[in-house]
């Protein structure tokens, strides 16, 4: 099942619930993808989602389930890679006390999204332990697994860079324990939300991989398409349309094409476009919407993969943390 000399690869997400375009086409596929080359361990990050969700856990654990179910639907294999939840590894928490030990605050302070976000999220005080330590929980989530690689989005490269020093912290202290992880960064397609901002469930602009195909039509029927085509007659500029960076997703390279000159000519209108785009979506999301439904219909299931998942990590993270304190002399 897993061939020893394979690189690792680990990723996780925040529990945000179902799964929508923009997290697919920015990370989920490539998981998926990964898992051909790789030993693959990915998980749902819910101690992450407290560093800033402290107050209101309600949704966590539904979100939890929901994600992995999408996660399953598109693809990741519980035979192949080791699917789990952060919190049902304890020594996440263990290491993540480990690296605190040695990682200096001004390292963290000096985070460019930590006084951001601060910033940004007012209504919430973040001037917490654990949100300051939010990358010495991500070096442990790493570290744990003694990853090679970890495939994120631009917006984790402060943390990656935290994660590699911690890492060489500790193995210049102790010895060599940890590989240097490196980032695996996912060239991200555009992909816009139905208003044109990024697609984001906060702004409630998003396409779920579990949309139903009515409901898919009825969003892209919203979208906003060439602001500066105000007629059917007028030509269109397929370069700042929303709907066009959908086309590339979803629709064959010669569609594309004739879907550019067509607009551009003004030979075809928006609301053909959009009918053209969602038939090649629909049968895009069809297998996924059936293979979803064929593990909701079986109850417990992703309980149960993830019941497993979590036993796998627990077993890698217990070899590291003896390697761990065999290093650090600790009895
Ligand atoms: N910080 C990541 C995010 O917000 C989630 C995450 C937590 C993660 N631990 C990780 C990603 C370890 C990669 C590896 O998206």
């Amino acid at each position: 099942m897993s061939h020893s000399s394979r690189k690792v690869v680990l990723s996780g997400l925040r529990p945000t619930g179902r799964v929508h375009l923009g997290n697919y086409w920015g990370a989920v596929k490539n998981w998926v993808d990964l898992q051909a080359d790789y030993d693959c361990r990915y998980f749902v990050a819910d101690l992450h989602a407290l560093t800033t969700d402290y107050a209101d856990t309600s949704t966590i654990r539904e979100a939890t389930l929901e994600a992995v179910t999408d996660w399953l639907a598109v693809g990741l294999d519980p035979e192949k890679s080791v699917i789990f939840v952060q919190s049902r590894v304890p020594q996440t928490a263990e290491l993540a006390l480990v690296f605190g030990m040695i990682t200096p605050l001004g390292w963290l302070e000096r985070v460019p999204t930590y006084k951001e976000q601060i910033e940004q999220l007012r209504e919430r005080d973040l001037g917490t332990f654990g949100f300051l330590g939010y990358p010495v929980l991500m070096t442990a989530d790493i570290a744990l697994y003694r990853s090679h690689y970890v495939p994120v989005g631009k917006d984790q490269e402060s943390h990656l860079e935290i994660c590699r020093e911690i890492v060489r912290r500790f193995n210049g202290f102790y010895g060599d324990v940890f590989p240097e992880p490196q980032a695996l960064y996912t060239a991200t397609p555009k992909v816009p939300g139905l208003d044109g901002r990024k697609m984001s469930k906060t702004y409630n602009n998003a396409i779920a991989l579990s949309d139903s195909a009515p409901e898919v039509e009825k969003k892209v029927m919203s979208m906003v398409t060439d602001p500066g085509r105000a007629r059917r007659a007028d030509p269109g500029n397929p370069d700042v349309c929303n709907l066009y960076p959908f086309h590339v997703l979803y629709s064959p390279p010669e569609e594309q094409k004739q879907v550019d000159f067509e607009c551009r000519t003004a030979a075809r209108g928006c609301v053909d476009c959009k009918k053209h785009l969602i038939r090649n979506m629909n049968a895009a999301l069809e297998p996924i919407r059936q293979k979803r439904a064929e593990i909701t219909a079986k109850p417990g299931f992703v309980k149960d993969v993830l019941e497993a998942g979590n036993e796998r990590a627990r077993n890698i993270a217990s070899e590291t943390m003896e390697r761990v304190s065999d290093a650090m002399r600790l009895l």
